[in-house]
């Protein structure tokens, strides 16, 4: 969906309107991807908008971006705080959340350290990711020809910009083919996850889910989803799967706070299971639908209500 180009942004404890939240493009994060981000999601509640595990989305930012020698001038409250009054200015009920740290303009060496380190917060209105009939009837999807990242290269760990230039490849190579997303091996030809997904396969009633060393992203839903699953009775096992486990699986499923948990009814044009979305997929992703939309107690404290929120340091940077 097209952006609606309205809004304010935050930049750098700033509040500037959309069509003006530029940066220069000699910026460093222009011409060497050096940027780490976070995807969070608001939902619409009975009791009004509530983010999903904004604070373990929070983490992820402040560690993505220490694996990258970033300090951010902002600490993890000090953005918490800057997104939650970000929804009221907006008025949003519901949106997308991407905060952004990034190296700025200074120089175009390589070394990124003389740059400075600049941050952004910006909302926007995101329903589903996938159409709303795939949540119901799963995605056709295939096995990537691009492998994941190798450990030890760019790290999996840290949601950074540049490793999204490899899930571009998976992506369009998915669409080009036909499909709606594709799934990556890693370098060692075990699941790895999807463009933009962790991954989820059931077998036996038994779920299954490629473990953190197989060049997955630490997803905050795949963390969700296995305290569902073990919640509703399930067994979970995270451990490294080859390849043909999907073609034998009774149900495969990605989540994400994008995709939040969509079926997957086939993989190589092979059926998964009846080629529909199954009874274990469907249980969990009631489950979660429920809990993100505060239709049922939130034993977790996962659902953060969003209020007008004030720190000591509100608005201005540790050091500048
Ligand atoms: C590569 C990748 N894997 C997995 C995920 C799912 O992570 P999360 O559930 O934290 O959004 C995402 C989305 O951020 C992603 O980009």
């Amino acid at each position: 969906m097209a952006f609606t180009g309205t809004g304010k942004i935050w930049m750098n404890g700033s509040l500037v309107d959309w069509k003006d939240a530029t940066i220069h493009v000699a910026s460093h994060v222009v011409h060497y991807g050096s940027a780490v981000f976070e995807g969070a999601r608001c939902y619409d509640t009975a009791t009004g908008p509530a983010c999903f595990r904004l604070d373990a989305h929070m983490k992820r930012l402040i560690d993505s971006a220490r694996i990258y020698r970033m300090e951010s001038p902002y600490d993890q409250q000090t953005l918490t705080d800057a997104v939650n009054n970000l929804i009221l200015t907006n008025k949003f009920k519901a949106c997308y959340i991407r905060p952004l740290i990034y190296r700025g303009y200074d120089s175009l060496g390589v070394n990124p350290i003389p740059c400075p380190v600049d941050v952004a917060l910006m909302l926007w209105e995101w329903g589903a990711y996938f159409t709303k009939e795939a949540i119901e009837e799963g995605l056709d999807v295939k096995i990537s020809t691009w492998a994941r990242n190798a450990p030890n290269t760019t790290p999996a760990m840290a949601k950074s910009v540049a490793n999204y230039a490899n899930a571009q490849l998976i992506k369009m190579e998915a669409i080009a083919d036909g499909y709606a997303e594709g799934i990556a091996l890693d370098t060692q030809g075990n699941l790895s996850e999807g463009s933009g997904q962790n991954l989820f396969v059931v077998r036996e009633g038994v779920i299954y889910t490629p473990p953190i060393g197989n060049s997955v992203l630490w997803g905050i839903t795949r963390d969700s989803v296995i305290t569902i699953a073990r919640d509703l009775g399930f067994e979970v096992r995270e451990q490294t799967l080859p390849r043909e486990t999907l073609y034998i699986a009774d149900e495969v499923f990605f989540v994400g706070t994008a995709v939040e948990v969509t079926p997957i009814r086939s993989v190589d044009r092979v059926k998964v299971g009846k080629g529909r979305r199954g009874p274990i997929t469907e249980a969990i992703q009631q489950r979660f639908f429920q809990v993100v939309k505060g239709e049922v107690p939130d034993p977790y404290g996962w659902l953060q209500p969003v209020n007008a929120r004030q720190t000591a340091t509100s608005g201005a940077a540790k050091s500048r």
